[in-house]
């Protein structure tokens, strides 16, 4: 692939005259022509805002408005002077909205040269999409190709100072089908990222500012272990754990926040990314334990029954925002999984942005005590139009190749109409027991 773009290459030439290390640095303000690269749509993007990826980078690429507004959580925040540097840029999205929000010089470090440039281009594009004049961010913000575990070769091509850098953040990739999201599979390793960094991070308040993009899928311990590797290189360093979900039954992103940024006083946020671009929810807490209300020790008609965001649970804020809604009348039904669910005897009112903290809620109608399979749908199908049933979306652990048979067979067997019930079925967490919840909860 040819590139006609201005790029300096740095070549460090050992005494017994090897080559020990080369890098190349692209500059955002002076590319020129770029290869064809294509461009994708990011659907979360003003219009006319379009990234460019190579081919295997897009899936890996933080959507903008992610990128976006966790720049603007940053915003306000205590942060020292110097620029922003991520040590596994990829395509360069979070780079460039942090560039963008927070108006300061980006510095991205990519081992992979296209997508190197790539960043490098997004900058230049994000730059260009806001601004009619060239800001001074823009103007000095650079991409290293290279390998971010080798702080000071970096730092040698690009003339970057001890105690500089205001900002660490790091996105490391991971095995696309881990089953462990082990800490050790993360390239690059965020132990030796650290330890190379440390004596090129400003500090304020004798903190650097640190934030990591990581696996959501991390276990309790392995959060632990992170904290740990954190706290060997920065003693009694602030910090704090926040998930983030676009709902669909999972936590879509962990990241930990530490440093001078990590001292708003709380120990967890939540963010709830609503579909329709608007300002996400947020929650935190400042307890460090989390309280967990007792399990509900029988089900019954009346009752209403929510299902409630993944990662509002995974987080531990479920219970906090709970008990704001209910005091303390709900119990739990099932405290994890895909489907975490409580049980509540008054109806759930949620203002409009609470709407997504929740996946379904209703109030039981029936309870059903055979079991839901392709060859028992149809029964259960005339059990539900006789309490009024004209939809019921299947909400509970089942054979994945079934889900859709059972789904559709009830669809067709059920039929809406002006005066019949839409809702859900839900199974007890240890009993061949079904509840059927009206979503009209009135
Ligand atoms: C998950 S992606 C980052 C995506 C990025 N946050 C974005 O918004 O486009 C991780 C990147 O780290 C890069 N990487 C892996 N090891 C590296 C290393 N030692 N130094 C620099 N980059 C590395 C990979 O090539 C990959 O592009």
């Amino acid at each position: 692939m040819a590139y006609h773009l201005k790029a300096s290459s740095f070549v460090l030439i050992s005494p017994n005259s090897e080559v020990i290390y080369m890098a190349e640095v692209f500059l955002p303000a002076q590319l020129s022509v770029l290869p064809d690269f294509a461009y994708h749509d990011d659907k979360t993007a003003p219009m006319g805002l379009n990234f460019v990826h190579t081919i295997d980078s897009k899936p890996l690429s933080t959507p903008w408005q992610v990128s976006e507004f966790r720049g603007s959580l940053l915003q306000g925040q205590p942060l020292p002077d110097g620029p922003i540097l991520d040590c596994a840029c990829g395509s360069g999205i979070q780079l460039s909205a942090l560039g963008h929000v927070l108006q300061r010089p980006v510095y991205g470090i990519e081992l992979d040269p296209e997508r190197a440039l790539a960043s490098a281009k997004n900058i230049q594009t994000t730059h260009d999409f806001f601004h009619q004049q060239v800001q001074p961010w823009f103007s000095r913000s650079k991409v290293f190709v290279g390998d971010s575990t080798d702080a000071n070769a970096i730092c040698t091509v690009g003339s970057i100072e001890k105690q500089s850098i205001a900002m660490l953040y790091i996105d490391p990739a991971r095995p696309r089908n881990s089953r462990t999201h082990g800490i050790e599979e993360m390239e690059p390793p965020l132990d030796r990222v650290l330890k190379a960094w440390q004596p090129y991070l400003a500090l304020l308040d004798g903190f650097p500012a640190l934030c990591f993009d990581l696996s959501p899928r991390l276990s309790a311990v392995q959060r632990e272990e992170i904290e740990g590797i954190v706290l060997s290189c920065f003693s009694n360093i602030p910090m704090f754990w926040q998930w983030s979900s676009r709902g669909g039954g999972r936590t879509d992103r962990l990241m930990l926040w530490a440093g001078c940024i990590a001292q708003q006083g709380f120990s967890r946020r939540y963010i709830r990314y609503p579909p329709d671009q608007t300002a996400p929810f947020v929650i935190t807490t400042e307890h460090r334990e989390s309280h967990s209300n007792a399990l509900a020790e029988s089900l019954h008609v009346g009752m209403y029954i929510s299902i409630l965001d993944t990662a509002l649970v995974e987080c531990q804020l479920a219970d906090e925002w709970l008990t704001s809604k209910f005091a303390d009348e709900y119990r739990w039904i099932q405290p994890e999984g895909r489907r975490p669910m409580v049980c509540h005897t008054r109806s759930c009112v949620l203002d409009q942005r609470e709407e997504f903290l929740i996946q379904s809620t209703g109030k039981i109608v029936a309870q059903y005590e055979l079991a839901i399979e392709p060859s028992t749908v149809e029964e259960f199908a005339r059990f539900a139009i006789s309490h009024g049933f004209g939809k019921l979306t299947l909400r509970f652990e089942m054979d994945p190749e079934q889900q859709p048979v059972i789904q559709k067979t009830l669809d067709y067997a059920l039929r809406p109409g002006p005066h019949s019930r839409t809702g859900f079925v839900v199974q007890h967490p240890n009993k061949l027991q079904y509840f059927l919840c009206s979503s009209e909860t009135k």
